[in-house]
C-alpha cells in the first residue's frame, strides 16, 4: 500500500471492464474525441454511416495525434502525411508498412467499441484470440436522456456511495428497510436489491418522491466494472439510471485530487404515459439525488479497511476479484 492511497491493495484503479467514453447524442459523424484509460490513448469518431469507431491514437506512420485527423468513410485522414488510418481488431504492424503517400491505407490498432443507452463505450484493445466481455448491462429497450460532467472525486468513491447504505438516512433523507439482498448478473457484475422508506425534510425532490410513491422505493443497484445502474420502481413508476465512470487521473494521483467523467444516461419504459415528461421528470430526480452526493465525495480519501457497511463490503469484495489493466 502507498502512503498515498490506503485503498489501493482492495480496490483496482483501472479494472478490466468496458468504461464510458461520450455520450451519442451531439456525437455527429465526422466527429472525433480524444481520451485515455489507463494512460493508453484513444481516439473515438463517428464514421460517415454513423457507426462509432475507436483506435489507438498515433499514427503508425510517425506518430501524429489522431485527434487532429479528418474522417473519411470508415477510416482517419492523418492531418500530417494524409495516409488512411483503418482501425482493426489484429492489425499486422509488424509485417511493416506500406508505401506512403497521400490517400495510402494504414492498419491501425483498434478498440472494441459499442453504443449503448445513448453511450459509447470503450474497452482497450484484445490480445490475439481474445474476445471482449458482455457490455456492463443487459439493453431493457428504455427511452433515455444523458448527461455528463467532471467530478473532482474518485470514481472509487463514487461507487461505494452507490452501494453504501448507511449514509441514506444523512445525505438522503431516506431509510433502508430490511436486510439487501445480493446476486450476479449474466454480465458479471454484483446486484444488490433493497426498498427504502423516504424520510421528511429532503428538500423538494423528496418531497416529490414522497406524492409519486406513497413513501416507498423498490430498488435494485448492480456495479459492473466502473459503471452502476440504478432500476427503482416508485409507486406504477419504472426508471433506469446508468452512472458510467471515466478515470481521469493516473493511480498514482493521491485520491483526494481525483477527477473522474461520470456519465447519466436516464431512463423509463417506452410505453409509459407522457413519456417525455416522466424522463424529464426522472431525469430531475435522478440528478438531483446524484448532486447530494457529488457533494460529500468530493476530495474524498477513500478508506476500506474502517467499512462496516454490508453493501460497501459486498461492492468492494466483488472489485476486488476483478483482473486490473
Ligand atoms: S504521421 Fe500520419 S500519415 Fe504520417
Ligand atoms: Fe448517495
Amino acid at each position: 500500500m502507498t502512503e498515498h492511497d490506503p485503498a489501493e491493495s482492495q480496490w483496482h484503479h483501472w479494472p478490466r471492464c468496458w468504461y464510458p467514453a461520450a455520450r451519442a447524442d451531439g456525437f455527429a459523424p465526422g466527429q472525433i474525441r480524444s481520451g485515455h484509460i489507463a494512460g493508453r490513448q484513444w481516439v473515438l469518431y463517428r464514421a460517415a454511416d454513423g457507426t462509432f469507431r475507436a483506435a489507438d491514437a498515433f499514427c503508425p506512420h510517425m506518430g501524429a495525434h489522431l485527434k487532429a485527423a479528418c474522417v473519411a468513410g470508415q477510416a482517419l485522414r492523418c492531418g500530417l502525411h494524409g495516409c488512411l488510418i483503418e482501425p482493426q481488431q489484429n492489425p499486422r504492424i509488424s509485417d511493416g508498412l506500406p508505401a506512403i503517400g497521400e490517400g495510402c491505407r494504414l492498419p491501425a490498432q483498434g478498440w472494441p467499441c459499442a453504443e449503448r443507452f445513448g453511450l459509447v463505450w470503450l474497452h482497450p484493445p484484445l490480445l490475439p484470440g481474445q474476445t471482449a466481455p458482455p457490455l456492463p448491462f443487459a439493453d431493457n429497450g428504455h427511452l433515455r436522456l444523458t448527461a455528463s460532467r467532471i467530478i473532482p472525486a474518485d470514481w472509487r468513491a463514487m461507487i461505494c456511495n452507490g452501494f453504501d447504505l448507511s449514509h441514506m438516512a444523512i445525505v438522503h433523507q431516506r431509510t433502508p428497510e430490511g436486510e439487501p439482498v445480493f446476486d450476479h448478473t449474466a454480465e458479471g457484475g454484483i446486484r444488490m436489491r433493497f426498498s427504502t422508506r423516504i424520510l421528511p425534510k429532503g428538500g423538494f425532490s423528496s418531497w416529490l418522491m414522497q406524492r409519486l410513491s406513497g413513501g416507498r422505493i423498490e430498488l435494485a443497484h448492480t456495479c459492473n466494472g466502473s459503471s452502476i445502474m440504478v432500476e427503482s420502481r416508485v409507486g406504477r413508476f419504472a426508471t433506469s439510471g446508468i452512472f458510467a465512470l471515466l478515470p481521469q487521473d493516473p493511480p498514482d494521483t493521491p485520491p483526494e485530487h481525483r477527477r473522474t467523467l461520470a456519465f447519466a444516461s436516464i431512463g423509463i419504459p417506452p410505453s409509459a404515459t407522457l413519456p417525455r415528461l416522466q424522463l424529464y421528470l426522472a431525469r430531475f430526480l435522478y440528478l438531483a439525488f446524484l448532486k447530494k452526493d457529488f457533494a460529500i465525495v468530493e476530495n474524498m480519501r477513500l478508506k476500506l479497511d474502517g467499512a462496516d457497511d454490508p453493501a460497501v463490503l459486498q461492492a468492494a469484495r466483488y472489485q476486488s476479484t476483478l483482473e486490473s489493466l
